[in-house]
C-alpha cells in the first residue's frame, strides 16, 4: 500500500483564516432566487416568501457571506427595479441569461433573506451598462442613515436602518467577451478607479473588489491583472478570481489533479500584486477574492435547448456525482493552503444553479455530493491554517506531473482546542496509509474521522435517493504522538483531534 507522511505542529502557522472564505452565490439566474430561496406559494415558504427548508440547509453550510445579485446578469442590471412597491417594479429582459426577469425580489429581499441565513452580503454593481452614478447612488441607497434622496427613499420602502453591506464588486468579469458592456483592461480601470473612489466617498467604511480575469486559460491573462491593477492598486482591497472546472474528458485521475492549476492560478495573481505593490512603492498588501469557482459542465448541453425569454427556467442544474465531491474538498484545500492571500471565496452558486442545495417542483429540497466537503470545511475550518509538511508518492496526468496522491490541509482552532486535518487521497483505486506526526499537539485525542467515500466516481445524490453522503467510521488511531489513519482509494477525510483534560 502507498504511503504518505505530515508532520504539524502549532508553530507552522501560514495565517488565521477569514471565515469569509466559505462564501457562496446567489445570482438572478435559472431557479437560483424564483423557486429556489424564493418560492411565496411553496408549502415551506415564510411570511416572505423564504423556503423554510432551502434556508436550513443554507444555515448547515453556515455560511459567512452571499454574493448577489450576479453573475453576468449584474453587468445590465438596474438596481432601481427591484426596490419598492412590488406592483410597480418593471419585467425587463434580461441579457445575459436571455430571460425575463420579474423584479419580484430584489436588494432589500435579499438582505432580509441573508440576515434570516445569518450571512454577509457581497454586492456587486453594474460597470457594464452603468458606472459611477449608478454604483454611488445604490451605495446611498444600501448605506447611508437618512437625510438623503436615496437613503430617504430605502426608508419609505420600509427599510428605516441601512444595509451596511460592506463588501462591493466593482462589476463582474469585465474581461470576457460574453459580458454586456465588455471592457479592455485600460477601459476597466479607469472606471473601476473612478467608482471606487466615489464610492469611498459615500462610505469610506467598504471594501472594494476590482475585477480579475475570468478564468486562467482568457487570452487576457495576466496582462489585464497587471492594467487593472495599475489603476485600482489603492482604491481597491481584494482582487477577484473566478475558476470552473470539467471532466470533460472523462479522465478522473487527471480531473482530481485540477488543484495543481488553480493552486498556479492563485501564485500568479500574488505575483502581479505585489509587482504592482513594488511599481507603486505601496505599503498596502492586495488580497484575494476567488469570489466564483465549482464544476461546471454537466449541464452545458441542456442548456443549449432552453428557450429564451421565460421567467426562471431551470439554467445551469448541474447534477454532481462523487467525483465532483472530491475536487470540491481539493479546491477548499487549496484556499486554506493560501489563506495568507486568500481572504474570500464563493462558491458559485447556493441554490438549483451549479449548486449544493437542489429543490425540484415537487417541493422537495436536498444536498447534493459536493454540499459535503463545503459544509465540513465551513464547519471544521475555522481558525488557523497550518503548514504540514508532508511527504506523499505522486503521479502525472495528461494535463499535469508531480501531483501528490495526498492533498491535504490542517486547521488549528486555539479556542476551541481543536485540529482538523482535511485528507484527500486522489488515487482513484488503492488506499493511501497517512501517518500524521501530532507530537506537538500534547493531550490531543482523535475526535472523529469523517469520510466521504463510495465505489462509483459518477454516484449522485437526487431528491429520492442519496447515496453520497459522510460516515464517521474513518479508520485512525493516535499511538505516540502518531496518528495512523487509512485513506480509502479516491476518499474525503476529515481527521478532528481534541484536547482532553
Ligand atoms: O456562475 C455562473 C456565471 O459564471 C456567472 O454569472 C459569471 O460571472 C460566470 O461566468
Amino acid at each position: 500500500m502507498k504511503q504518505a507522511k505530515m508532520v504539524i505542529d502549532k508553530e507552522y502557522r501560514i495565517s488565521d483564516i477569514d471565515d469569509r472564505i466559505y462564501g457562496s452565490f446567489i445570482e438572478h439566474l435559472g431557479r437560483a432566487v424564483y423557486g429556489g430561496i424564493y418560492e411565496p406559494e411553496h408549502p415551506e415558504a415564510d411570511e416572505q416568501g423564504f423556503r423554510k427548508d432551502v434556508l436550513e440547509l443554507v444555515k448547515g453550510l453556515n455560511v459567512p457571506i452571499v454574493r448577489y445579485p450576479g453573475g453576468n446578469m449584474v453587468s445590465a442590471y438596474n438596481w432601481e427595479d427591484g426596490v419598492g412597491p412590488k406592483d410597480q417594479r418593471p419585467n425587463r429582459l434580461e441579457l445575459a441569461w436571455r430571460v425575463i426577469e420579474t423584479n419580484d425580489f430584489g436588494t432589500n429581499e435579499f438582505a432580509d433573506w441573508a440576515k434570516k441565513a445569518g450571512s454577509e452580503i457581497m454586492m456587486a454593481v453594474n460597470l457594464g451598462t452603468r458606472g459611477i452614478d449608478a454604483a454611488r447612488n445604490f451605495l446611498e441607497y444600501c448605506n447611508h442613515p437618512g437625510g438623503t434622496y436615496w437613503s430617504d427613499l430605502r426608508k419609505q420602502h420600509g427599510y428605516d436602518k441601512p444595509h451596511n453591506i460592506k463588501t462591493w464588486c466593482l462589476g463582474n468579469e469585465m474581461d470576457g467577451p460574453w459580458q454586456v458592456g465588455q471592457k479592455t483592461p485600460e477601459e476597466y480601470g479607469r472606471l473601476a478607479k473612478e467608482t471606487a473612489k466615489a464610492m469611498k466617498l459615500v462610505d469610506p467604511e467598504i471594501e472594494l473588489v476590482s475585477c480579475g480575469s475570468s478564468h486562467s486559460s482568457m487570452p487576457t491573462f495576466p496582462e489585464w491583472e497587471a492594467t487593472t491593477l495599475d489603476h485600482t492598486y489603492e482604491e481597491a482591497d481584494f482582487v477577484s478570481l473566478h475558476q470552473y472546472f470539467g471532466n470533460r474528458d472523462n479522465d478522473s485521475q487527471n480531473y482530481l489533479a485540477n488543484s495543481m492549476e488553480l493552486d498556479r492560478f492563485i501564485s500568479t495573481v500574488i505575483s502581479i500584486c505585489d509587482y504592482i505593490k513594488a511599481k507603486k512603492r505601496s505599503k498596502k498588501t492586495m488580497m484575494l477574492s476567488f469570489d466564483e469557482w465549482n464544476v461546471w459542465y454537466h449541464s452545458n448541453d441542456k442548456d443549449k435547448e432552453i428557450e429564451p425569454w421565460t421567467v426562471a427556467p431551470p439554467q445551469l442544474e448541474d447534477v454532481y456525482n462523487f467525483e465532483d465531491a472530491l475536487l470540491v474538498g481539493s479546491i477548499l484545500i487549496t484556499f486554506l493552503k493560501h489563506a495568507d492571500r486568500v481572504k474570500m471565496a464563493c462558491m458559485a452558486q447556493l441554490v438549483n444553479v451549479i449548486a449544493p442545495i437542489m429543490t425540484d417542483n415537487m417541493g422537495a429540497a436536498w444536498k447534493q455530493t459536493i454540499y459535503y466537503p463545503y459544509m465540513h470545511a465551513s464547519v471544521f475550518g475555522r481558525g488557523t491554517s497550518l503548514h504540514p509538511v508532508v511527504s506523499s508518492p505522486k503521479f502525472d496526468t495528461k494535463d499535469f506531473t508531480d501531483v501528490p496522491y495526498l492533498d491535504s490541509a490542517v486547521v488549528y482552532n486555539e479556542e476551541q482546542e481543536e485540529v482538523t486535518v482535511f485528507a484527500l487521497n486522489r488515487h482513484i483505486n488503492e488506499d493511501l496509509k497517512l501517518d500524521i506526526n501530532v507530537s506537538g499537539f500534547e493531550g490531543y485525542r482523535i475526535q472523529e474521522h469523517i469520510v466521504l467515500e463510495n465505489n462509483d466516481l459518477k454516484a449522485v445524490n437526487t431528491s429520492l435517493h442519496q447515496p453520497v453522503k459522510p460516515h464517521t467510521n474513518g479508520k485512525s488511531e493516535l499511538r505516540d504522538g502518531h496518528v495512523e489513519a487509512l485513506l480509502g482509494k479516491a476518499s474525503w477525510n476529515v481527521i478532528r483531534l481534541k484536547k482532553t483534560r
